[in-house]
C-alpha cells in the first residue's frame, strides 16, 4: 500500500497521458486513489493515430506464446470495460465485437498465412479457414482476386478517437487532476524514493507515488538513475483515415499483400482506417509520400472499392516498441516508482489491464496474474524473429 503523501497531494502522479496513463488514472480513481496526471495533450499521442483493433489472434506471432496469453486475457476485460467507460460518460465508445477477416492476396501470402494460422492453432487460438468465395460472402467488398483466408473469432474493435476522449472525460468526472504540461522530471525525496514530478513549465505535483507512462519516450525521464527504466524505442506506423458515404464493408480486414500486412477497420460512421507501416527509423513523425502510396496500394488490393473514398487523413504514430514486443508493467527498483510502457502494437488492447495491475500494485496487492512475467525488468530478453503478419 502507498503511504500517504504529503497533504493535499494526490496519492499518484502519472507522467503521461496516453491511453495508458488514462487507463491507469481512471483505475486508480474508481479505486478511490487521488491521481494527476501530467501530458500537455492526454490522449494525442499514439493511441490517437491508431486504428483501434483488439485483436489478441491477429497479434499472435511465432515465439510469442506467453504474449499472445496476456493479450487473451486482456480481450476478456474488454466488454465490462467498455460498458463502464461508457455508463460513466453516457455514450458509446464505438466498441465493436464482431469477428475480423483475415484475408491472403496471392498463393504465396496464402501458403504464409497457412503457417501463421495453423501455429495459432497450436497454441489455443482458432480460427475458421475459408475459401475465397467464402470470404466474400462475408464480405463482397473483398476483391475477387483475393486467395482464400479465414474468420478469426475474438478479434473486435473500439474506435481509439472516442476511447481516448471517454477516459479524458471519465477521468476528469473521476476528479483526475490533468496537469496540462510537459514532465521535466522525476522528483525523488532524501531517500531516494519517488515523491512526485516536476513539469517543463516548473510546477510541482508531489504524490505518494509516480506511474511512468511515455509510452516510447518513457525511457527518456530525467531523474532516473541509469538503467532503472525499460528499454522502449519508437517505432513508427503510418495509418490513413478514408471517408465513406456509405458503408462500403463492416467487419475488420487483416491481410496478406505480397508478404506486406495491411488492414482496414470500418467504422459505424462508415469511415475507414488503414494501416499500419511498421518502420525503425527512431523519432520520425513525418508523413512520407512512399508510406502512404504502399497502404493504399495494399489496401486497394484487397478491397478495390476504397478507390472511391474521399483520403481525409495520413497521420504517423511512434509506437512504443519493447525488445521482445511484450509491455513491462510493474514496480521498478526506485521505492514507489511504477512503470507501465513497451506496449508497443497492443496499447488499446492492453489499456484496460493495466489500469487494472497498477491500481493492483499501488493497493499493495499483487497485479492480475496474467501478467507475471511483464514486469518492469526482464531477466530473459526474447528473440522474436518478428515475422508473420503484423
Ligand atoms: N495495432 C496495430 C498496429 O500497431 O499497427
Amino acid at each position: 500500500m502507498v503511504d500517504t503523501p504529503t497533504h493535499g497531494a494526490p496519492d499518484v502522479a502519472i507522467a503521461g497521458g496516453g491511453v495508458i496513463g488514462l487507463a491507469c488514472a481512471w483505475a486508480l480513481a474508481r479505486a478511490g486513489r487521488t491521481v494527476a496526471v501530467v501530458d500537455p495533450e492526454p490522449g494525442r499521442g499514439a493511441a490517437w493515430v491508431a486504428a483501434g483493433m483488439l485483436a489478441p489472434a491477429n497479434e499472435a506471432h511465432f515465439g510469442e506464446e506467453d504474449l499472445t496469453r496476456l493479450l487473451l486475457a486482456a480481450a476478456d476485460r474488454w466488454p465490462a470495460f467498455a460498458a463502464a467507460i461508457e455508463e460513466a460518460v453516457g455514450r458509446s465508445i464505438g466498441y465493436d465485437a464482431s469477428n475480423t477477416v483475415v484475408v491472403a492476396s496471392d498463393v504465396s501470402d496464402r501458403a504464409a498465412l497457412d503457417q501463421l494460422l495453423a501455429f495459432r492453432t497450436s497454441i489455443g487460438v482458432p480460427s475458421q479457414r475459408l475459401t475465397a468465395s467464402e470470404c466474400r460472402a462475408l464480405v463482397p467488398a473483398l476483391s475477387p482476386s483475393i486467395c482464400g483466408g479465414a474468420e478469426v473469432p475474438g478479434d473486435h474493435h473500439v474506435d481509439n478517437r472516442r476511447l481516448v476522449d471517454a477516459l479524458v472525460e471519465a477521468c476528469r468526472l473521476a476528479g483526475v487532476d490533468l496537469v496540462l504540461d510537459r514532465v521535466a522530471r522525476l522528483d525523488l525525496d532524501r531517500a531516494g524514493t519517488a515523491a512526485g514530478l516536476t513539469t517543463e513549465g516548473g510546477a510541482r505535483v508531489p504524490a505518494g507515488a509516480v506511474v511512468a507512462a511515455m509510452g516510447w519516450r518513457t525511457g527518456q525521464l530525467l531523474g532516473v538513475p541509469d538503467g532503472v527504466l525499460p528499454e522502449v524505442r519508437p517505432v513508427k506506423g503510418h495509418v490513413l483515415r478514408l471517408r465513406a458515404t456509405a458503408p462500403l464493408f463492416e467487419r475488420t480486414i487483416r491481410g496478406l499483400v505480397r508478404g506486406r500486412a495491411c488492414y482496414l477497420v470500418a467504422r459505424r460512421d462508415h469511415s475507414v482506417v488503414v494501416g499500419a507501416t511498421v518502420e525503425e527509423v527512431g523519432d520520425d513523425l513525418r508523413v512520407q509520400a512512399g508510406a502512404v502510396h504502399s497502404l493504399l496500394d495494399d489496401a486497394r488490393a484487397l478491397v478495390p472499392g476504397i478507390d472511391e473514398l474521399e483520403l481525409v487523413e495520413c497521420s504517423v504514430g511512434l509506437r512504443p516498441g519493447s525488445p521482445d514486443n511484450a509491455p513491462f508493467v510493474g514496480w521498478t527498483e526506485i521505492s514507489r516508482l511504477a512503470v507501465a510502457t513497451g506496449h508497443f502494437r497492443n496499447g488499446v488492447l492492453l489499456a484496460p489491464i493495466t489500469g487494472e495491475a497498477i491500481a493492483a500494485l499501488v493497493a499493495g496487492e499483487d497485479q492480475p496474474t496474467d501478467l507475471a512475467g511483464f514486469g518492469a525488468r526482464r531477466e530473459r530478453q526474447r528473440d522474436t524473429g518478428g515475422a508473420g503478419l503484423r
